[in-house]
């Protein structure tokens, strides 16, 4: 949520930081902005994508061998030019980017507008810098103490970054609660809210910790703690490439996410699942099998997509390893007050591994005892380093808004996790185990199958795109498909639509049902096929409209629904990692076909990192 970069070095700053900034596009992109110092400080900023920004500076003399930019998801006051980062001081000789919240802003404001200070903007951003500069400014103290002193009193989230036209071979930034990766170049360095701005220039990088403060030279870096003292930089090498965050000739990195899953999902296997010689190994947890194994409960807390992941791991989980399983929204399990201590394992499922809700939900059943795993996508993610152990999903990055290969990396993963506990605790016999191995090995290869259909679906998207509202509807594993459907078609095309597990249906969505209804049933071949059955005709009896997902060679349901999708066969416990992919490619159509921007949904942001 809002995207920070900055650079300091030979280079011409502004487009290292123009291009970085239009790699973060996906955590917010209601409005930018820039500031360089070039015999004094400029502030450019404009509301809208990254894009108009670029339009609005072509022309301009924007050299300079520092720059810091910023992309914005809107928290407080509306998206506009006046609300654009970066914000500066009063004196007009500070500017900062910022990516969290202020939670004390509103009375850091009051004290700062008795003492006389004015305020263009309703940001909390602006606050901050008018607070350090009146420190610095009562205090007479350096920049770098000023900040040091008001980030005792804030509270909330930041990481922000600050250019000085006073100090202009420095740029100094801290970080609580929201992610910044500084990439140590030769003579030269680039600050982030991850490594995709990065990775063209350096593979060397260091994720600054909680409470740390960077003061960034050319040549220079150097971490402090909250209390001044001196740290060592780690310096880590980044495992990415640059053709991971491009689009490599498809429309849209959502339908290039899309099509990269068969080797997503293998690389999530990957030294992982042995089903030749009927091995299984997961490194990341091997101290907390027995754990699991042993878990009073085991809690998934997790948002979005990922919570969809967790619900399917639900029943994953139960089934192989008959522990008790609970699935739980970060954000109302952290403010309900939850009974959880010893003997819990919670299980924190996140993609980017920066989710604010996800973050604080682990950390107060962490300070309540309980053992935390993380399954996450981004390696060196706060979520990954806060969990005692975990397992990486390596799907690369993801950069479509929506996810969708993150999703069924997660599948796989999760999945694996059930398996090796099932087998270490003899929750599974050795056949069944044997089978759910050689089928997983066979996932990318029926996930790659089921892209063939994108030509059929694009046009059952055709048919269907003008419609007003969706329902999906699943049973046992494919009921969280279900839902992952309606989210991935609302997000991206606006069209309302529903998930609901198909006989509850009966209770209430049943009388939305008419001839204008468009009704996805995700029925493939599985324990509940009957019953489901039976709901695609409670469904037909009044007039709805069916499109339904079934395993091929399915002569049933066929007849009686009005458009068929026919994917490859598996067993029920992985198959909701093949029956979502026509409802990726589903919504992804109807989206591109209503003339939508399908990588950066209206109001949505990739990496939520506010509560
Ligand atoms: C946002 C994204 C979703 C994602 C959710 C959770 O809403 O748009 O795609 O599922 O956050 O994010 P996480 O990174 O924790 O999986």
């Amino acid at each position: 949520m809002c995207g920070i970069v900055a650079y300091i070095g030979q280079r011409d700053a502004y487009p290292v930081v123009l291009k970085g900034l239009k790699r973060l596009e996906y955590r917010g992109y209601d409005s930018a902005g820039v500031a360089i110092l070039n015999h004094g400080l400029h502030v450019y900023k404009k509301k809208g994508k990254v894009a108009q920004l670029e339009d609005f500076l072509t022309g301009k003399n924007m050299q300079s061998h520092i720059a810091i930019g910023h992309t914005r998801w809107a928290t407080h006051g509306e998206p506009c030019d006046r609300n654009s980062h970066p914000h500066v001081s009063g004196d007009g000789k500070l500017a900062m980017i910022h990516n969290g919240i202020i939670e004390n802003y509103a009375l850091l404001k009051q004290e700062l507008l008795n003492k006389g200070h004015q305020f263009e903007s309703d940001t909390d951003t602006e606050v901050l810098i008018h607070f350090i500069e009146e420190i610095r400014n009562s205090n007479q103290c350096a920049v770098e103490e000023a900040l040091r002193i008001a980030l005792k009193r804030v509270v909330g989230a930041y990481v922000i970054v600050i250019v000085d036209e006073d100090n202009p071979d420095t740029l100094i930034a801290a970080r609580k609660g929201s992610p910044l990766v500084i990439g140590v170049g030769k003579g030269e360095h680039f600050l982030a809210s991850d490594a995709s701005p990065i990775v063209e220039y350096t593979k060397e990088v260091v994720y600054v910790n909680d409470y740390e403060i960077a003061i960034v030279k050319a040549d220079e870096l150097i971490l402090k703690n909250i209390t001044n003292e001196r740290q060592t930089p780690y310096i880590q090498k980044l495992d990415i490439e640059l053709t991971a965050i491009e689009k490599g000739g498809f429309d849209h990195f959502m339908l290039k996410e899309i099509f990269e899953q068969p080797q997503t999902i293998f690389d999530s296997l990957r030294g992982r699942l042995d089903a030749k010689n009927g091995q299984l190994t997961l490194g990341g947890i091997r101290e907390y099998t027995d754990v699991l194994a042993n878990a009073r409960r085991v809690i998934i807390v997790a948002c979005g997509t990922s919570w969809h992941a967790g619900l399917v791991a639900e029943y994953m989980i139960e089934e192989l390893c008959r522990v008790p399983v609970e699935v739980e929204y970060a954000s109302e399990f952290r403010y309900r007050n939850p009974v959880v201590g010893p003997g819990d394992v919670i299980i924190a499922v996140s993609q980017s591994g920066e989710t604010a809700d996800t973050l604080v939900a682990m950390e107060s059943a962490k300070a309540q005892g309980a053992i935390i795993l993380g399954v996450c996508n981004v390696v060196g993610s706060s979520i990954a380093r806060l969990s005692h152990a975990g397992v990486y999903t390596h799907a690369g990055p993801e950069i479509g808004v929506a996810s969708t290969k993150a999703f069924t990396a997660q599948l796989a993963v999760l999945c694996l996790i059930g398996l090796k506990v099932a087998i270490e605790k003899g929750s599974i016999s050795q056949q069944r185990f044997q089978h759910l191995l050689d089928e997983l090995q066979d996932i990318p290869e029926k996930v790659g199958l089921a892209l063939k259909l994108n030509e059929q679906i694009k046009q059952v998207a055709q048919k269907y795109k003008d419609a007003r509202d969706f329902l999906y509807l699943g049973r046992g594993y494919n009921f969280p498909v279900a839902l992952e459907g309606a989210l991935k078609l609302k997000e991206i095309s606006y069209i309302h639509a529903e998930g609901y597990p198909a006989a509850e249906m009966k209770h209430g969505p049943i009388a939305l049902v008419d001839e204008q209804l468009p009704v996805v049933f995700v029925a493939t071949r599985d324990s509940f096929y009957e019953k489901i059955v039976s709901n695609i005709q409670e469904i037909k009896a009044r007039k709805g409209k069916v499109i339904a997902i079934v395993t091929e060679g399915d002569q049933i349901i066929p007849a009686m629904a009005d458009d068929v999708i026919q994917v490859p066969e598996a067993d029920e416990l992985v198959s909701p990692i093949i029956s979502v992919i026509p409802l990726q490619l589903l919504a992804y159509h109807i989206g591109v076909s209503k003339g939508y921007d399908v990588d950066k949904p209206r109001n949505l942001a990739k990496s939520v990192t506010v509560e």
